[in-house]
């Protein structure tokens, strides 16, 4: 009998399994393949950070080397050697999760894990089927990505971003469905490599859920790198005519374009997994958008069943994850933990990164608050044009009143790494006069941040 038995080994299930081995729990972890660490390792952050990795030392090198006074001719792209690269990170990064897993003596299998009654999982395997008994289960089954009913979905030229970072060449014309999250990170690896690159886009800005002023930027510089893009355009129709795939949609106003393509990248975001999973035979309930429903503990509405990551409500994001991970172990420890998921920082791995954390402008807005709004543009910045990164800004949006940084938003180089400042100021509830009087190392990227605060606080930025 095991105290806690996690389905699915992705950031949610791994490291709610380590955190109940820490808390001296029996635990088990079950996964459906043969390698541990579920989308983010397998087929999401890890393998898409090393292929944006790759393509931008390639851009680097075929359009800036030269302005460093670095000669070294034309650049040649070895997409196979790219690849191979990519795979043995991804492996690199399952093997540690393997290791983890014995060092704290949680028993892995792999097979496909359903229930059979709230206490009994049963666990197909290659070898045969076998029951497991649990007190407590945590679903951590994860996402999969959403398909349109009418698009005929090849895995060839009409892919996903699992396909994406496995293709073996790179698209002479990539047509992405989605310009969210994927469809801009695996656009800039291919458009980096040669691609011509077209997004398609419901909306009337990309990454529409971030703030609006970084979705502006973000397109602006994508636009001149090569980028086309179709805002407000709905498709109709997707279909494969030999070697080529041939997209129709509805511009904004009405009219139909057709637009042709060697590949189509479907990323219109993710749906909760929970195919096959037996949750009936517990009695577990789903929301009315397919996800598990979860209470404030992140418990089911049956006692002692728990669930976690992109199958709960939320944002899918590895680092969400893994909050709730260790959020759910230490409530079924008896401790009471805390998550503020105000404060998940969300990033957009192109180049710039864009990154954000708290309330964005049409946020505030729409609730009615009062707020005053700093920005600082990294073309001020000496070590921006030190290292030629002199594209984006950083925004801080602060209370009116009270001077409380309500929101940090940062297209520009590093973002990922620096929106961190933010994630902990606002944490400890700071100001932007806080830390516009914190001392910031000269020179860095991070200075346009105390720069920006300094802007939201009384208008007093230093270098603009
Ligand atoms: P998952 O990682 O999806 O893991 C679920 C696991 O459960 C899978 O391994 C699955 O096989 C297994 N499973 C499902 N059902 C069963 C069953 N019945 N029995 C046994 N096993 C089962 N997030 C970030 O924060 N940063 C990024 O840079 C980032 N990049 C991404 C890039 C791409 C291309 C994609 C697709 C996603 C990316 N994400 C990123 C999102 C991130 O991958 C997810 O938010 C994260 O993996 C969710 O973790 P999870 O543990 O909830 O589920
Ligand atoms: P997304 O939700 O980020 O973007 C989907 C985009 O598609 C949106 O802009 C939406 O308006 C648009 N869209 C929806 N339906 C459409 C349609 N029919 N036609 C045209 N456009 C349409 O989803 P995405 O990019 O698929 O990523 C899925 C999830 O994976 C995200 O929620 C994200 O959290 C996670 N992820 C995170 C990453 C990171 O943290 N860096 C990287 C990649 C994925």
């Amino acid at each position: 009998m095991y105290d806690v038995t996690v389905i699915g080994s992705g950031p949610g299930g791994y490291v709610a399994a380590i955190r109940c081995a820490q808390l001296g729990m029996k635990t088990a972890l079950i996964e459906k393949y043969n390698t541990l660490g579920g989308t983010c390792l397998n087929v999401g952050c890890i393998p898409s950070k090393a292929l944006l990795d790759s393509s931008e030392h390639f851009h680097k090198a075929k359009h800036e080397f030269a302005t460093h006074g670095i000669e070294i001719g034309e650049p040649k792209i070895n997409f196979p050697q790219m690849m191979k690269r990519k795979g043995e990170v991804v492996q690199q990064t399952c093997d540690g999760i393997e290791y983890l897993m014995k060092k704290n003596k949680i028993d892995v299998y792999k097979g496909f894990g359903s229930f059979v009654d709230k206490n009994t999982i049963k666990i197909e395997k290659e070898d045969g089927t076998e029951e497991i008994k649990t007190d407590k289960t945590i679903i951590a089954t994860g996402s999969k990505p959403i398909m349109l009913p009418f698009i005929e979905f090849d895995k060839k030229r009409v892919i996903t971003s699992t396909e994406a970072l496995s293709l073996d060449e790179v698209p002479e014309h990539l047509v992405i469905i989605g310009g969210g999250v994927i469809g801009l990170e695996l656009g800039s690896v291919y458009g980096r490599l040669g691609a011509q690159v077209t997004v398609v886009e419901f909306m009337d800005g990309i990454i529409p859920t971030m703030d609006v002023a970084m979705g502006k930027e973000l397109q602006r510089v994508l636009k001149k790198e090569g980028f086309k893009f179709h805002l407000k355009t709905k498709v109709t129709s997707v279909k494969t005519e030999g070697e080529e795939v041939v997209i129709k949609a509805e511009d904004k106003k009405g009219k139909e374009i057709e637009i042709k393509a060697s590949h189509c990248l479907v990323s219109i975001g993710r749906r909760p997994y929970t195919d096959k999973l037996g949750l009936e035979n517990a009695g577990v309930k789903l929301d009315d958008r397919g996800r598990v429903e979860v209470d404030g503990h992140l418990q089911t509405n049956v006692e002692g069943i728990y669930a976690i990551g992109d199958v709960v409500k939320g944002a899918m994001l590895a680092h969400k994850a893994e909050e709730e991970g260790v959020f759910v172990a230490e409530s079924i420890a008896g401790q009471k933990p805390h998550i503020n998921y105000k404060l998940i920082p969300g990033v957009v791995y192109t180049w710039p990164e864009v990154a954000s954390v708290g309330y964005t402008e049409q946020e505030l807005k729409e609730e009615g608050r009062k707020f005053k709004s700093g920005a600082f543009p990294f073309k001020a910045s000496g070590r921006a044009r030190a290292s030629m990164d002199t594209d984006g800004l950083v925004k801080v949006l602060a209370d009116a009143e009270t001077d409380e940084i309500l929101g940090m938003h940062i297209i520009g180089p590093r973002a990922a790494d620096m929106i961190a400042e933010g994630v902990v100021a606002m944490e400890y509830r700071a100001s932007a006069e806080d830390i516009s009087r914190m001392s910031h190392a000269h020179p860095t990227y991070t200075e346009s941040i105390k720069e920006a605060c300094l802007a939201a606080t009384e208008d007093r930025a230093l270098h603009i």
